[in-house]
């Protein structure tokens, strides 16, 4: 989704805002833009479409500052006109936007009447109109009066022709602020993913806070301009951009690192005496909570629907996972022993940040369950699990999803033993299944060349019907998830005995349904419901263990996964799920890293 980026410092400002971008482009963007300083006006170039596309018109040279954007259109149509950076009525002032201004319509018709003219259709555009009209000398003055009119959560960058500064204001949406360990050069971006291959002091804004960054420079200031003594953190720079290391996308790529990501996350965060690393809440008030509340956005929110289930099974302690944007508008009470676990690859979608600051609010111990570290959940729960998975670069969520599950299943065996739910024997051996279940990823990854087969095959049709049980049935979800975001195609996840009271009216020869078979539990029900499938005409593919024989049978096609226990057997099945949304993607010619609307970290509600 959006991405800032601004650069002042000795290097040169366009050279270090395209290698900004760049490192941006991975979060999904429409259209990209520059604005800098030159010879004391305001420089800018800005176009719809990939970074490419700005490069071709890009011939700024020399400037002092600039600020830099990637935009994932909300408010105005995919545009040269509606892309960042927008300036004021006088071309003084260029600004660079991420998250909503919810009430910038009323507004913007105050400053029509006035007399403003527009220039987009955006929300931003009002901000920079705004605080151009209470500019009297001072940029942080400016915006310091313009604040209290803004309602909303986002955050920005602003320049002036006349100031050497870039000035940033954070209100719910991520920035930071890096200054190399020289003092040469100060880098302000939405994404620590922009810091490389140098030590870095990193202030990190908090709602509500301003800074003002000049050469060599960085002052923070909160509300009413009270300068702030922010210390700031020392944050080491990834060594290299990452990289699709041969494969020919992240998400293959990332679909292949499974097994070791979740080698990583079983070793580094899981400790012989039940301590994980970074967990910083006490045993004494883990062992007190009754209830679990998952809450999470998209694949997240699946991995939570099957950590319920873990949680359940190995702790015995009720628990639900909610979708985030929903979490907010509801009316219940939990019990005051609840633990909140906002699930997030990123740590920074806005829907899942929103209901873990009203968690927080709401008096509950808080855990995030994230990949990137320097994520505003990360920082704002009071524990942390981290997954350890590497970058996940691909829009498309794979490792992040195994990787969660092996965290979920961890900390469940963790709250288990806590609770003396289970014995020390069992959690040694549930722990042993678990290493040894998501080993077994690597024998599906073994069969691409076949399961790309059995995608050329279904790729023609635009429907389908995906169905599991218990431990299946969010594995299934997950998998059309896969499907629809990087094939376009509908696909729809469904509780497997929920097939009789609707969806098996859909079915006929061109709607096929796949069937998600390997939980042991609920074995000869889900055959029946092959042969309710197979009875209707649909073609019917089936992923299942190699025990299960008799699919063969039934099923037109059958990818065979090892059979391992069913607290654990999403990790294989998953697997082959994602290979068959990948080729099918791959044979509908799609744009499998950077689907068509979506964005990989998305930072508005
Ligand atoms: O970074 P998060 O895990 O919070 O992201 C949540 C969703 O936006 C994300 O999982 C999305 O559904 C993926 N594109 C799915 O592949």
């Amino acid at each position: 989704m959006c991405g800032i980026f601004g650069y002042i410092g000795e290097g040169d400002a366009v050279t270090a805002c395209c290698q900004g971008l760049e490192l941006l482009e991975y979060r999904g963007y429409d259209s990209t833009g520059i604005a800098g300083i030159s010879q004391g006006k305001i420089a800018f170039r800005k176009k719809a479409g990939k970074l490419s596309e700005l490069k071709t018109v890009l011939d700024l040279t020399h400037l002092d500052l600039a600020i830099a954007h990637t935009r994932w259109a909300t408010h105005g149509a995919v545009n040269d006109r509606n892309a960042h950076p927008h300036l004021d009525f006088s071309e003084s002032f260029a600004l660079v936007h991420n998250g909503i201004f919810e009430n910038y319509s009323a507004l913007k018709e105050k400053l029509q009447q006035e007399g403003t003219s527009f220039s987009s259709d955006t929300d931003t555009e009002v901000i920079v109109q705004l605080i151009a009209k209470q500019y009297q000398g001072d940029l942080l003055e400016a915006l310091d009066a313009t604040l209290p009119l803004l309602e909303g959560t986002f955050s920005f960058l602003l320049i002036h022709k006349n100031h050497q500064e870039i000035v940033a204001m954070a209100n719910g949406c991520p920035l930071t602020i890096a200054v190399d360990e020289e003092g040469k050069e100060a880098i302000l971006s939405s994404d620590p993913n922009v810091f490389l291959k140098k030590n870095f002091h990193v202030f990190f804004l908090e709602i509500g806070e301003m800074a003002r960054v000049r050469k060599g420079h960085v002052e923070i200031f909160g509300k009413g301009l009270v300068p702030k003594c922010k210390k700031s953190e020392r944050v080491q720079g990834a060594s290299q951009a990452p990289s699709k290391e041969g494969f020919p996308h992240f998400m293959l790529k990332e679909i292949f690192d499974q097994p070791i990501a979740c080698k990583r996350a079983l070793e580094r965060n899981f400790v012989e005496n039940l301590e994980f690393q970074e967990l910083k809440i006490s045993s004494d008030i883990l062992q007190e909570i009754d209830q679990i509340r998952m809450i999470g956005s998209g694949t997240s929110s699946l991995a939570g629907a099957i950590g319920s289930l873990l949680f359940e099974d190995l702790a015995q302690i009720p628990s639900v996972c909610e979708i985030a944007s929903e979490v907010q508008y509801r009316n219940i009470s939990f019990s005051s022993k609840t633990l909140v676990l906002a699930i997030s690859q990123s740590g920074e979608t806005a829907d899942t940040l929103a209901a873990l600051r009203k968690a927080k609010r709401d008096g509950y111990p808080t855990i995030a369950l994230c990949n990137v570290e320097n994520s505003a959940m990360a920082r704002e729960a009071d524990g942390t699990l981290f997954l350890k998975a590497g970058p996940e670069v691909s829009v498309c969520s794979t490792k992040a999803f195994t990787s969660q599950l092996v965290m979920l299943s961890l900390f469940a065996l963790y709250m288990g033993r806590l609770k003396k739910r289970i014995s020390s024997e069992k959690m040694e051996t549930f722990t042993h299944l678990l290493e040894s279940s998501t080993k077994q990823m690597q024998d599906v990854l073994n069969q691409k060349e076949d399961i790309e087969k059995i995608a050329k095959k279904y790729a023609r049709y635009n429907n389908f019907f995906f169905m599991g049980r218990r431990y299946m049935y969010p594995t299934c979800m997950e998998a059309a998830l896969k499907l629809k975001e990087i094939s376009y195609v509908n696909a729809n996840g469904y509780p497997a005995g929920e097939l009789k009271h609707g969806p098996i009216a859909l079915l006929d020869s061109e709607f096929p349904c796949l069937a998600f078979c390997a939980n042991e539990m609920t074995k000869e029900k889900i055959i029946s419901n092959l042969m309710e499938v197979k009875a209707r005409g649909a073609p019917l593919l089936a992923i299942a263990p190699s025990n299960m024989k008799e699919v063969q049978a039934i099923a037109d096609d059958v990818i065979f996964v090892p059979p391992v226990i069913d607290l654990f057997a999403p990790f294989p099945s998953i697997v082959a799920g994602q290979l068959l949304a990948y080729f099918i993607a791959k044979e509908r010619g799609c744009n499998i890293d950077q689907p068509r609307n979506l964005a990989k970290s998305v930072t508005v509600e």
